[in-house]
Parts: structure tokens; C-alpha cells; sequence
């Protein structure tokens, strides 16, 4: 009896082991798919877009995310799960929300009740609490236009279970088809919760005292702004500018972007817990790319402000050409305020977290741009992963092209007559899939410094051009088929590169 249990006892263990082996080897398989992000995140399987209820807690960065876990397209929505405690690597977590009797789960925030405002708390834990849209496919809700309302869950366990509050939904539609992606803050100097909603072709402010009993404040940017397509996912936050609080208000808006389909443009603004008035007229960008989407900002990060974005376009987000998953985010990037000929502009920068995973390969000053200078042989084992700093004396016309061995290639550069930055991924690789995905990208260049300082930053199949410290930025997807390995600059009237900077970027998966 006692040898059967043990033979019993070690085919047990033999079976787990191989099982761990298995996934093991599965999770090894992911990583290396083609096209598959090697330090961005992407989920581990199916259908990814934007992301939702950012909060940092306890010295872990949640990342929870609209997820369809039974195809690579767009479906009955799910809040995913991941952390992270640097925001390099991360953690894939169980399924935190799931379909209801209200509906899919769609976009939504969470925040840090500290004080217990909500009462969700019973023997003194600090409640997580997600605000989120409930998505109804009930025809004869959508007939009415009252198939999107908010509701909320809740975690006593910093984020690890999660549990629907029974008085949902807690915010419902007064008739409005688009009514959704609530992002909620704590407003300090009223001490109220405030939600920032998208609402059809504006925004729309509510406050409340527990994040259960929503008060309508006022109506935003009904003419204002870009309005090509629905507004979605906003968020509204402060920034320091000089000693001086200034508001920003991040709208995503679909489609309507300035190179096609999906964006996010921004206003800048004072906010007095009621009112959001805007500085400017201007229509700005946070990125002029096309794969940077619906992105918001972590909260409860004192005055520190990190961006995620969804590294997709709804043009073509549910044909790009990957197979056991489909979507990403863009890199983590702070955010800050930045003054140029007396207006304020937003810059992103990559979050400096990224220097653990990025190797330098080659540096070197003053560097003539007489002929071109090819920098293939720095990237030549970095599988597609790199980043390169460039600091051009002057702002003339440059161009760095990114290729492989089938003579597939990606541009990136900067047009001085358009005064324009771009990406012409026109011959870059896959593209059948989409007629307008084969384009080339402008954006404008706000700076007006004397000479042009950029960071490029090349995944297994994504560009982010951060170009004059952030003020300009472009995110582009595109799917070479075989790995990049020729990195070259050209400018035929720029004398010399003052600094060039070449690095590897480490993959996050072991
Ligand atoms: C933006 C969006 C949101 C919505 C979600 C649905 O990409 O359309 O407005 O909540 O995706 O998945």
C-alpha cells in the first residue's frame, strides 16, 4: 500500500513537473513569436486594447486592460491583469472583471480610497476601488441610447480579487449613445472625487463625496478641439509649470487623429473642481503617430505623471498581422509641461526605468555627416531592439533608415522646409491587411531650438520617435518580415552629428 502511494506520490510529481515544463516552454513560445514586442507589454495570449484602472499601490504599478480571452479580435470585454514593481517587467495576473447581467466591462479607472470614502472597508483595509463602463449589448438599451452607464468593484486585497458593488451601475446615462470611460481623481481643495467622462462630443465632470452618488458639474468642449470622430477614454490631472498648477485634460478621440483613424490630442487648462477652462484654441497632440491610443495616467503617483497607451489604431487594430495575440502598449512615458513661445505644450519622454534593460553599444561626439554614417554594425545582434540618440547641430533635414536583409525599411526623419518630423512606413513590411496602413506620417516640430536632439526607440515591430525632449512624438507599428539590421543617417546639408548614442535594449522575457 505504502509503495503504491509513493508511486502514486512521484507520478504526481512527475506529471507537475512536466506540466510546469509545458507552460514553461508555452510562455517561451509566446515571447519568440513573430512580430511579438520584447519590452513592451503585450498580453500573453488574444485580444488587447486600452488600457485601464492605472493605479500604483504599495509600490506596485497595476495595469488592468480591455481583454477578450477567447479570440485575437475585439469582443465581450474583460478587465485583464498585470503588475509590475518598475514598470519593465511584468507580472500577468488572473482576470480581474468579467462580463455581467450589466454587461461587457469597458474602459474605466481605479483609485486608492484611502479614506475609506466609498465604506467598502470593514476591518480597515484600504480599498482599491475601479470605476469602470458597463456596456450593455441589449438592443433595446442601445435603441434608447442608455446601453453605457458606471459602475464600480472594489479590492481589499491590494488588487488581487476583485468584487462588484451590488448598487451598480452607480452613475446611469441620461440618453447619451457614447457614455463611457470614467477616469477619476481626488480633488483635494473641493475634497470630493471628481470622474472625467466622455461623453458623445464632449466632456463631461461629475463629483462625488464616495464615488456612489454622482452630482453633473459642467459640459467641456463641445466646440473645441477635434471632433472628426467620438470622444473617448479622457483624463484630467494637474502638472506643475514653473511653482504654477496647471490642468491637463487628454481626450482620445477615434477616428479624427491627424494621420488617420485613432489619436489623442490634449488641452491645457485651470480646473476648480467644477469648470475646466482652456488656455488655448490650439488642437494639440500627445503623439502625432498612428499607434498611440486611449492612453491615460497612473494615479496615486504624487506629482509624478506616467502615460500608457494602447499601441494600436482602431483602423486596422483587428487585422494587424500577429497570431496568438493581438495588441500592445506603448512604452511607459513621463509627462511634463513644457513652454515654447509662451504656450504649453505636453512632452513625453520614456520613463528612465528603462535604463536597466538598455545596453549602450556606441557612443561618440562630433561625428561628420558628410557621407552617411551607417550604424548597422551596433544593432547587428540587437534583434530588432534599439535605441538610438541623435543630436544634430543643426535643425536641417535628416533621415535614419531603419532596414533588413529583404531590403524592407522604415524612415524616420525630419523635413526642415515642412519643418515637420516623419515615419514612411510605406515600405516597411506587412501591410496588405489594411489599405491605408502603407503611409507616411507627418508631425510638426514645436521646438524651435537651434539643433534637433532625439531619442528613436526600435522594438520588434514598433518605432517611438521622442523627438526635442518629448515635444514632439510619433508611434508607429509596422511588421518587417525579417528582423531589422541596418540602422543609417543621412543629411545631406548638416554638417556634423554632435552626439550619437546607440543601445540595446534587453528583452523583459527570461
Ligand atoms: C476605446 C474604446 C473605449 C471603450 C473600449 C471598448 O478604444 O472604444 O471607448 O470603453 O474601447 O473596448
Amino acid at each position: 500500500m505504502n509503495h503504491l502511494i509513493t508511486f502514486m506520490l512521484m507520478i504526481c510529481s512527475l506529471t507537475a513537473t512536466a506540466q510546469q515544463k509545458t507552460t514553461e516552454q508555452e510562455q517561451q513560445k509566446q515571447h519568440t513569436e513573430k512580430h511579438r514586442p520584447q519590452f513592451h507589454f503585450s498580453p500573453p495570449a488574444n485580444w488587447m486594447n486600452d488600457p485601464n484602472g492605472m493605479v500604483y499601490h504599495k509600490g506596485v504599478y497595476h495595469l488592468f486592460y480591455q481583454y477578450y480571452p477567447d479570440s485575437t479580435v475585439w469582443g465581450p470585454m474583460h478587465w485583464a491583469h498585470a503588475t509590475s514593481k518598475d514598470l519593465v517587467s511584468w507580472e500577468n495576473k488572473p482576470t480581474a472583471l468579467f462580463p455581467d447581467s450589466l454587461g461587457y466591462i469597458f474602459s474605466g479607472s481605479a483609485v486608492v480610497d484611502s479614506l475609506n470614502t466609498t465604506g467598502f472597508a470593514k476591518n480597515g483595509e484600504i480599498p482599491l476601488v475601479a470605476i469602470f463602463t458597463h456596456h450593455s449589448p441589449k438592443p433595446e438599451l442601445e435603441k434608447i441610447k442608455k446601453n453605457q452607464y458606471q459602475s464600480l468593484a472594489y479590492s481589499l486585497d491590494d488588487g488581487d480579487t476583485w468584487t462588484k458593488y451590488e448598487g451598480n451601475p452607480v452613475l446611469n446615462n441620461p440618453g447619451i449613445i457614447d457614455f463611457r470611460d470614467p477616469k477619476v481623481m481626488w480633488h483635494e481643495a473641493s475634497k470630493k472625487w471628481i470622474m472625467t467622462l466622455a461623453t458623445k462630443d464632449r466632456i463631461t465632470f461629475y463629483s462625488s463625496p464616495n464615488l456612489k452618488e454622482w452630482a453633473k458639474e459642467s459640459e467641456f468642449g463641445a466646440e473645441l478641439g477635434a471632433h472628426g470622430g467620438v470622444w473617448e477614454c479622457p483624463d484630467l490631472f494637474p502638472l506643475d509649470l514653473n511653482g504654477k498648477k496647471v490642468w491637463v485634460l487628454l481626450v482620445s478621440i477615434n477616428p479624427g487623429a491627424p494621420n488617420g483613424g485613432s489619436g489623442t490630442q490634449y488641452f491645457t487648462g485651470s480646473f476648480d473642481g467644477k469648470t475646466f477652462v482652456p488656455e488655448s484654441e490650439e488642437t494639440k497632440f500627445i503623439d502625432y503617430g498612428t499607434d498611440n491610443y486611449a492612453g491615460i495616467t497612473w494615479s496615486n503617483t504624487g506629482d509624478r505623471k506616467v502615460f500608457l497607451g494602447w499601441m494600436n489604431n482602431w483602423q486596422y487594430a483587428n487585422v494587424v498581422p500577429t497570431t496568438a495575440w493581438r495588441g500592445a502598449a506603448t512604452l511607459p512615458r513621463d509627462l511634463k509641461l513644457v513652454q515654447v513661445d509662451g504656450k504649453t505644450y505636453l512632452s513625453s519622454t520614456p520613463v528612465k526605468e528603462l535604463d536597466k534593460i538598455t545596453k549602450s553599444a556606441y557612443k561618440k561626439s562630433n561625428v561628420s555627416l558628410a557621407k552617411e554614417v551607417d550604424l548597422s554594425k551596433y544593432i547587428a545582434n540587437a534583434k530588432g531592439q534599439f535605441k538610438v540618440d541623435l543630436s544634430f547641430d543643426e535643425a536641417e533635414s535628416f533621415s535614419i533608415t531603419l532596414s533588413n536583409k529583404l531590403g524592407q525599411q522604415l524612415i524616420v526623419g525630419y523635413d526642415k522646409e515642412a519643418k515637420q518630423y516623419y515615419i514612411d512606413r510605406t515600405q516597411a513590411g506587412q501591410s496588405k491587411f489594411e489599405a491605408g496602413f502603407a503611409k507616411k506620417h507627418l508631425a510638426p516640430r514645436i521646438s524651435q531650438d537651434k539643433q534637433i536632439k532625439l531619442s528613436l526607440i526600435a522594438d520588434v515591430a514598433s518605432v517611438e520617435l521622442f523627438a526635442d525632449n518629448g515635444l514632439t512624438v510619433m508611434t508607429d507599428v509596422f511588421f518587417p518580415e525579417e528582423t531589422i539590421s541596418n540602422l543609417k543617417v543621412a543629411s545631406p546639408k548638416n554638417k556634423k552629428l554632435s552626439e550619437i548614442n546607440v543601445s540595446r535594449i534587453e528583452s523583459i522575457y527570461k
